[in-house]
C-alpha cells in the first residue's frame, strides 16, 4: 500500500523572491486590480527588479527603484549599536554597479525604458526631493520591496513610502529577520516604530528567503 505523499508547500526549501513573485501575479489576478507600481528600495545589481519584471510585467506599469548605487550609507549610531550582530554590514557594503549600468543591465534584458525609473543617491538626500504625487498619478502601489539592510536606511523609507501605499500592497521587507531576528534593530525595529503612527496596517503573509518577511497592506 503507498503511503499518501504530501507535498510540501516550499519543496523542502526556503520560499524564494521569485516563487514569491509568482504567487503575488495569481493574488494580483484573482484581486481584480488595474496596471500600478512596483517600487523597490535597495536595487543593488538589479536582480530583484529583474524578478519582479519577469512575473508581475502583466499587472506592472512602472518599476521605480532607489539606491545610492555606492552601497550602504555611513551607519547611523543604531546601527554602529548592533554591529556584533550583522558585522558584515558598514559604509559602502554592497555596492554594486553605477546607475547607469543597473539601468543598461534592466533594459537590454528586457525592462522597457518607458517603465523603468532608477533613483540615485542616499535617502536622507534622494527622498525628499521625489514628489510623490507624481508616483501616486501612475497608478496603484502593487508590491514595494524594502531592501535596504539598516535600520536608518529602512526608517526613512517606511516615512517616504506613508502615503504611496494602498489597499493591498504587497509590502516585502527583505531584512526582517536579521540582526538575529531582534525586534529592537534593523529593519523590524524601524517597521515596528513606523507601524505605531502610521494609518495602515498589515496582514502577514509570511516568510521568504530567510530572512525577509511578506505583509499585505490596509487601512486602519
Ligand atoms: C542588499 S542590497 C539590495 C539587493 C537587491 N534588492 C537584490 O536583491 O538584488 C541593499 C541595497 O540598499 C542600498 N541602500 C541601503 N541603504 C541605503 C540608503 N540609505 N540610501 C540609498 N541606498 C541604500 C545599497 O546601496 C544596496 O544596493
Amino acid at each position: 500500500m503507498s503511503i499518501p505523499y504530501y507535498e510540501p508547500t516550499q519543496h523542502g526549501d526556503v520560499l524564494s523572491r521569485l516563487n514569491l513573485f509568482r504567487f503575488i501575479r495569481e493574488h494580483l489576478y484573482h484581486s481584480g486590480v488595474s496596471k500600478g507600481t512596483y517600487l523597490e528600495f535597495g536595487v543593488f545589481n538589479g536582480d530583484s527588479m529583474w524578478d519582479a519584471h519577469t512575473t508581475l510585467r502583466g499587472f506592472i506599469s512602472h518599476y521605480i527603484g532607489f539606491d545610492s548605487f555606492e552601497g550602504l550609507p555611513p551607519l547611523s549610531p543604531e546601527d554602529a549599536a548592533a554591529t556584533k550582530m550583522m558585522p558584515n554590514w558598514n559604509e559602502g557594503t554592497v555596492r554594486g554597479g553605477s546607475r547607469q549600468q543597473v539601468w543598461n543591465h534592466l533594459v537590454t534584458k528586457g525592462i522597457p525604458k518607458e517603465q523603468l525609473s532608477l533613483h540615485e543617491g542616499f535617502y536622507e538626500d534622494s527622498l525628499p526631493k521625489i514628489e510623490r504625487q507624481k508616483l501616486t498619478e501612475l497608478g496603484p502601489c502593487h508590491v514595494c520591496l524594502v531592501d535596504c539592510d539598516l535600520y536608518s536606511s529602512s526608517k526613512l523609507v517606511f516615512d517616504f513610502i506613508e502615503p504611496l501605499l494602498t489597499e493591498g500592497t504587497w509590502l516585502l521587507l527583505d531584512d526582517y529577520f536579521c540582526y538575529r531576528g531582534s525586534p529592537k534593530h534593523g529593519q523590524r525595529r524601524a517597521f515596528n516604530e513606523w507601524l505605531k503612527t502610521s494609518r495602515w496596517d498589515v496582514t502577514e503573509w509570511g516568510g521568504f528567503r530567510g530572512w525577509g518577511k511578506a505583509f499585505l497592506v490596509h487601512e486602519k
